[in-house]
């Protein structure tokens, strides 16, 4: 059985501080990306909650790619604190420690009773706020859980929050986004629905990511990209993801490099590896979305990569992962250990073409 759904109810156009002004939560816990403190927006939430004579709880100990760790610290003051509702604010980080906490409540008792989930995003990436994923670091070991109950159950897009992400950040979190509507556009999983969100996010990223990667205060380019991270989010919880995701995770979780930048170095190889499958084909389909030369299957995939280099070294993305001060020796030692982890990742079984632990660290060695 195929189903589709979109279960966060989605924000946009209104401002933190009228949604909360007219919100009856009484007790609400703040998870929030340090930088967001820094900034204000947390101040402007808990202010609305003081005025009202409601109680806040803050947890602020974000730091990226959460661990168990981390986690688990948040859980102990959620529980502590019994809110009604849980606001995630800041990057995917924030967001998925927030989702990480609801997770591990979920685990020590079946019949917990979640507060209301708010998510936030501070960066236009990861489309946290509205997938039903959280992707957790174990030590080394980084990879996705995916369940229902981690759909937020309201989304935020207030383009102000944005503004301030750097030109790196926003660089590699805009080709997360595209990352993410790529695999879900060629998954095992995809559909109807899933296409029309993965293709309309594509476009909206060759659109604008350059232009707010070179003009970081063009609000209209930015409100674009946070819109095309939630429709990508949309697509990938439902059709889920691919092998460049399964990768991203396990070198993620050994190199400790921003998730997107890893996405975006391994896409031209991953669409290269899948475009030899039944849905391969649909790189085509995208290429003439986007205007590219694709009289073939073979040209359409051909210029879709290029398109994608190109947009890479624009951005001032590497090529390969010999640039971040990685011996080789470590990184090739590394290659049976990232293929196996991997292997086993959830977003490994939509991908459009099977793989195997060979052929996994093939695509990870070359790219040294
Ligand atoms: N749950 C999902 O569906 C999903 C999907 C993809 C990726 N992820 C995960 O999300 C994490 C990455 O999230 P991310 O890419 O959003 O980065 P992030 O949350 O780790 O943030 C990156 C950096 O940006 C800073 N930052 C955030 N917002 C800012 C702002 N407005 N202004 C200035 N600086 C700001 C943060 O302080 C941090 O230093 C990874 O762990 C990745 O695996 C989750
Ligand atoms: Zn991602």
């Amino acid at each position: 059985m195929k189903e589709f759904n979109i279960l966060s109810n989605v924000i946009f156009d209104t401002s933190l501080k009228e949604y909360f002004s007219q919100s009856s939560y009484q007790k609400a816990m703040i998870v929030a990306d340090p930088m967001m403190v820094k900034l204000g927006f947390v101040e402007t939430i808990s202010q609305q909650f003081h005025q009202a004579g409601k109680r806040f709880s803050l947890f602020a100990e974000i730091t990226p790619d959460p661990t168990i760790e981390t986690i688990s610290q948040g859980v102990w003051q959620m529980n502590q604190f019994q809110p009604d509702c849980l606001i995630a604010i800041g990057g995917g980080s924030a967001i998925d420690t927030a989702k990480g906490m609801v997770l591990a409540n979920y685990k020590l008792s079946p019949t917990y009773q979640k507060p209301t989930l708010i998510a936030i995003p501070s960066t236009s990436g990861t489309g946290s706020e509205v997938t039903s994923f959280t992707v957790i670091t174990n030590g080394q070991d980084k990879k996705p859980y995916v369940d229902q109950c981690l759909v937020p159950d309201v989304a935020i897009l207030d383009v102000e929050l944005v503004k301030t992400v750097p030109p790196k950040i926003t660089a590699d979190t805009g080709m997360d986004v595209l990352t993410h509507a790529l695999e879900a556009y060629v998954s095992t999983n995809a559909s109807v629905f899933t296409d029309a969100l993965a293709e309309k996010a594509v476009q909206l990223v060759f659109e604008n990511l350059l232009l707010v990667f070179r003009q970081p205060e063009d609000l209209i380019a930015r409100q674009k990209m946070h819109e095309a991270s939630a429709l990508a989010g949309m697509a990938f919880t439902n059709s889920s993801l691919g092998i460049n995701h399964s990768l991203a995770h396990a070198i993620g979780g050994i190199h400790h490099l921003s998730h997107g930048r890893i996405n975006a170095i391994l896409l031209p190889k991953v669409i290269t590896y899948n475009a030899q499958s039944a849905n391969g084909a649909k790189y085509q389909q995208l290429a003439k979305h986007l205007g590219l030369p694709a009289e073939t299957a073979a040209e359409g995939t051909a210029n879709l990569v290029l398109a994608i280099e190109l947009l890479n070294e624009a951005l001032e993305i590497e090529s390969s992962f010999s640039c971040f001060g990685i011996s080789e020796a470590t990184y090739q030692n590394a290659a049976s250990q990232i293929a196996e982890f991997a292997l086993k990742d959830d977003c490994t079984k939509t991908n459009p073409r099977s793989v195997t632990a060979a052929s996994l660290a093939a695509i990870y060695q070359s790219l040294y």
